[in-house]
């Protein structure tokens, strides 16, 4: 069983949760505390030793290309000016990974963005999905979490997952638990966007995937599913059989970046978790 080198990132969708603010800039280069959603994504992979970074993307995402590249105009810039300090944290991003790029050219949903990657994946090889509209505030990167229940159930495909109030489940991908070990659950099934009375349970599925190459088996077919869209959820079941499929309750807070009040709650989150700003923005909630 090879260590996870690789992260698919799906980041071609047009963020319409979000308007006006996403017309022109894409969703995952909007702000929290001071970088864009995506580099807090790619961020938690590199720090779980993922080098391969893999975004599937749409022709209209050029600044997140930029965001990851060099830039020599700006470095010598800094450089001029003596303001060595701000070089290296323009010259991080690109020392996050490798950066490959595959475009999707149609919205048809999370299950065929990903399948756009499928060349970038060996048979039979063990990779990440990370969905970047969730960024996970934890001292452990949630995806390393995940990292460790596929080497203790000896590669198993493994989910980030979080419980929530039943009546939400109909947001999400939810599964159906065969077994609960310690800190994580076998996967019998799952559902993408159940009814609040169809739900097979009421954990789960955040943007946080370790699966096996396995899934394009089914990908390839192109079904469609809920909303008409390929989904990466119906894929999923392929991976029960042996090594199996599990998930895990991560530790850490994740914050749904795709929409106005979890946006909020992330900049909020990430500021009282930031040495500079912490004690001025404790300040100012208290007078709120
Ligand atoms: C996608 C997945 C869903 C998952 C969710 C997590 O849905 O299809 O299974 O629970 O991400 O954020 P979307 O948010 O793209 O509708």
């Amino acid at each position: 069983m090879s260590s996870i080198k690789k992260a698919i990132f799906p980041i071609a969708g047009l963020g319409t949760r979000f308007l006006p603010a996403t017309k022109s800039i894409p969703k995952e280069m909007l702000i929290v505390l001071d970088r864009p959603v995506i580099e807090w994504a790619v961020i938690e992979a590199s720090k779980a030793g993922i080098e391969e970074m893999i975004f599937v993307i749409s022709s209209n995402k050029n600044s997140v290309i930029e965001h990851f590249d060099r830039s020599e105009i700006l470095e010598n810039a800094l450089k001029k000016k003596k303001k060595i300090d701000q070089i290296g944290l323009v010259q991080s991003q690109n020392q996050l990974g490798s950066f490959s790029f595959v475009i999707q050219d149609e919205p048809k949903g999370l299950g065929h963005a990903v399948w756009c990657a499928r060349k970038f994946i060996g048979t039979n090889e063990n990779f990440a999905v990370i969905l970047p509209d969730d960024i996970i505030l934890s001292k452990i990167p949630a995806i390393k979490q995940l990292m460790r229940v596929h080497l203790k159930t000896n590669g198993g495909s493994v989910l980030g997952l979080e419980s929530v109030p039943k009546k939400e489940v109909s947001k999400y991908g939810v599964i159906k638990i065969k077994k609960r070990y310690e800190n994580y659950f076998s996967i019998s099934n799952l559902v993408e966007k159940p009814m609040y009375s169809q739900a097979p349970s009421n954990l789960t599925v955040v943007g946080r995937y370790l699966l096996n190459s396995k899934v394009f088996n089914y990908l390839s077919l192109q079904k469609k599913g809920y909303g008409n869209e390929i989904q990466l959820t119906d894929s999923l079941v392929q991976l029960t059989d042996k090594p199996g499929l599990y998930g895990i309750e991560f530790n850490g807070k994740r914050f749904d970046c795709g929409s106005k009040f979890g946006f909020i709650e992330a900049n909020i989150n990430f500021g009282l978790n930031d040495g500079d700003i912490k004690s001025n923005l404790k300040g100012m909630l208290r007078k709120l």
